[in-house]
C-alpha cells in the first residue's frame, strides 16, 4: 500500500486556502504541544504494571493499542484496523473489544463475509456493490465468566450492532469552529422544501452518528472505548469492561499505582486534543480542483447534504454534519432509532486516498471506491442517486474528478 499522504505535520499552517482558509494553526507558539500531542497519537500503549509508567495503563478490554493504529497518519483505517461495532449489552458494555490483555479472553473475534450485488449503469459499466455480514465468534458471555481464560467461552451471537468505520481527522478542529446557529440553519427535519432530504441534527456533530458534542469528549471516549485509558472526562480505569465482568475488573491498571490517578493525566491530555484540533487538511492546489465536476457536484444535489460555505466560506468540510436517512441497504441492526441514520461525512481530503491501492468508503468501509460509494446512496440521498445513474459517461468522470481533487 503506497500512501501518498503527505502531512509532513510541521507544513500544517500551509492548509489550502480554497479549502481551509481558517488557519487554526499558531505552530511557533504551540509546536512543542502539538508535537507532543502527535507522539501520544502515535505513542503504543502497553498494559499495566510495567516498567515504562508514562505508556501503561492499556485495556484491559481494547481494541488497538494506538490512535495511529485506526487513524494511520491521522487518516481513515482499514478493515483489518479501524472497524468497531458499537452495542448495548449489560455485560459487554458500549462496544465489542476485541483484544485484551495477557491471561484476559477478548469480547469476541469478528469474521467478515461479502455477498455482492451488480449495478449497471446506462454506458454498460458494471459495478459490484460488497454487502458485509459479520460473524462473530468467541463471544463473551456472562455464564463464561467463571472460566475466563480457560475454555469455557460460549458462542453466543450478537445480533444488533452498529459497524463504524474509523474516518480521516484530517480538518475536525476547522469543524468545531463552525457556530452551531449555522450547522441548526441547515436542518430540515419535517423537509418542508419538499426535496426529499430532512437532515436533523444528531445530539452532536462527530461521529458517525453525531452524537459526540466535542472533540475533548471524542478524545476522552477514544481513550476509554479504543484503547480502555482512563482520562478526567472518562475516569473509569477498565474503560468498557462493565460491572458484570468481574473478571475484567480484577485486573491491574495504570491508575492503581500511588503516583497517578488516571492513566493518562491533564497535560497530555491537552496535548493530545491540541494536536486533534489541529490535523492539517491535505494540501490541495486549488487549480487543480475539478471544477467541471464539481458543477455537476451541485447540479445532481450532493451538495444539499455535503454543504459548504461556512463562516462566510472559510469552512468547506461538504458535509451539513446533520443525520441522514440513508434507506435500509446501509443500516445497521441497532435497536435505535437511529439505525438508518447516519452523518454526512466531509469530503474534504479525499484526495490523500487516490494514489492508494485499498480504499474503504462509508460507515463500515465497505466501499472500495468511490463510485461505489456513491451507488450505495439511498433513502433520501436515493433522487440525488439516480441523477447521478443517469449521467453521461463524461459527467460522471467530471464528478469523480472533483471528488479525488478535494
Ligand atoms: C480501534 C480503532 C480506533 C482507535 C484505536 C481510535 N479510533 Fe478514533 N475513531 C474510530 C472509529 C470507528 C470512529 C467513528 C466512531 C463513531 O462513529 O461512532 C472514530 C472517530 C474518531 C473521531 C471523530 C471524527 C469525526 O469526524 O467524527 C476522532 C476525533 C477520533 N476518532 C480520535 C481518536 C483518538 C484521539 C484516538 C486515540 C486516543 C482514537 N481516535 C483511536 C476508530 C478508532
Ligand atoms: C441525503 C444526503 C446525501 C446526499 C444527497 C448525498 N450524500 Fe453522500 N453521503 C451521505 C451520507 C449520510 C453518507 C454516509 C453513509 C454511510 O456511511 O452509510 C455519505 C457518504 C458519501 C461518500 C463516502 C465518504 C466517506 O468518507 O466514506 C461519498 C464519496 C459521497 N457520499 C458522495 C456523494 C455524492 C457524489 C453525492 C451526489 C451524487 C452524494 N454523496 C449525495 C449523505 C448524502
Amino acid at each position: 500500500m503506497k500512501l501518498r499522504l503527505f502531512i509532513i505535520f510541521f507544513s500544517c499552517c500551509f492548509v489550502n486556502a480554497s479549502i481551509a482558509q481558517v488557519n487554526p494553526f499558531a505552530i511557533s507558539e504551540a509546536g512543542l504541544d502539538f508535537v507532543t500531542g502527535q507522539a501520544l497519537f502515535e505513542k503504543t500503549w502497553v498494559s499495566a504494571p510495567s516498567s515504562t509508567k508514562a505508556s501503561d495503563g492499556l485495556g484491559p478490554l481494547y481494541n488497538a493499542r494506538s490512535c495511529a493504529q485506526c487513524h494511520f497518519e491521522a487518516g481513515r483505517g482499514t478493515l483489518a484496523d479501524g472497524l468497531n461495532f458499537r452495542i448495548n449489552s449489560d455485560f459487554l458494555g458500549q462496544q465489542i473489544q476485541s483484544s485484551a490483555i495477557s491471561g484476559l479472553p477478548a469480547e469476541a473475534q469478528v469474521d467478515i463475509s461479502y455477498s455482492s450485488i451488480v449495478e449497471k449503469l446506462p454506458d454498460s459499466t458494471e459495478v459490484v456493490l460488497k454487502i458485509p455480514r459479520y460473524f462473530f465468534t468467541n463471544v463473551q458471555t456472562e455464564s463464561g465468566k467463571a472460566g475466563i481464560g480457560q475454555t469455557e467461552i460460549e458462542q453466543a451471537e450478537i445480533i444488533e450492532f452498529s459497524p463504524r468505520f474509523a474516518p480521516a481527522l484530517f480538518g475536525v478542529g476547522l469543524l468545531e469552529t463552525i457556530p452551531l446557529t449555522e450547522l441548526l440553519a441547515k436542518e430540515d427535519p419535517e423537509d418542508l422544501n419538499d426535496d426529499g432530504i430532512s437532515g436533523k441534527a444528531g445530539s452532536g456533530r462527530y461521529g458517525w452518528k453525531a452524537d459526540v458534542i466535542n472533540l475533548e469528549e471524542q478524545t476522552g471516549q477514544a481513550l476509554s472505548l479504543d484503547l480502555g485509558i482512563s482520562s478526567e472526562l472518562f475516569p473509569n480505569p477498565f474503560g468498557d469492561c462493565t460491572q458484570l465482568q468481574h473478571y475484567c475488573l480484577s485486573r491491574p491498571n495504570g491508575a492503581s499505582r500511588q503516583d497517578q490517578n488516571l492513566e493518562i493525566g491533564p497535560p497530555a491530555f491537552a496535548s493530545l486534543l491540541f494536536f486533534i484540533r489541529n490535523i492539517p487538511l491535505p494540501i490541495v492546489n486549488v487549480d487543480n480542483i475539478y471544477s467541471a465536476g464539481k458543477v455537476v457536484f451541485e447540479n445532481i444535489g450532493c451538495q444539499s447534504c455535503h454543504q459548504s460555505g461556512y463562516m462566510q466560506g472559510t469552512v468547506n468540510p461538504y458535509s451539513d454534519l446533520l443525520l441522514h436517512d440513508m434507506g435500509d441497504a446501509l443500516a445497521d441492526t441497532s435497536d435505535d432509532e437511529l439505525s438508518h441514520e447516519w452523518r454526512t461525512p466531509p469530503l474534504w481530503g479525499l484526495s490523500a486516498y487516490q494514489q492508494i491501492d485499498e480504499q474503504y468508503y462509508l460507515h463500515d468501509g465497505r466501499a472500495t471506491s468511490l463510485l461505489e460509494a456513491i451507488l450505495w446512496h439511498g433513502g433520501e440521498a436515493e433522487r440525488s442517486k439516480q441523477a447521478f445513474k443517469a449521467l453521461s459517461t463524461t459527467e460522471r468522470e467530471d464528478l469523480i474528478n472533483f471528488l479525488q481533487s478535494i
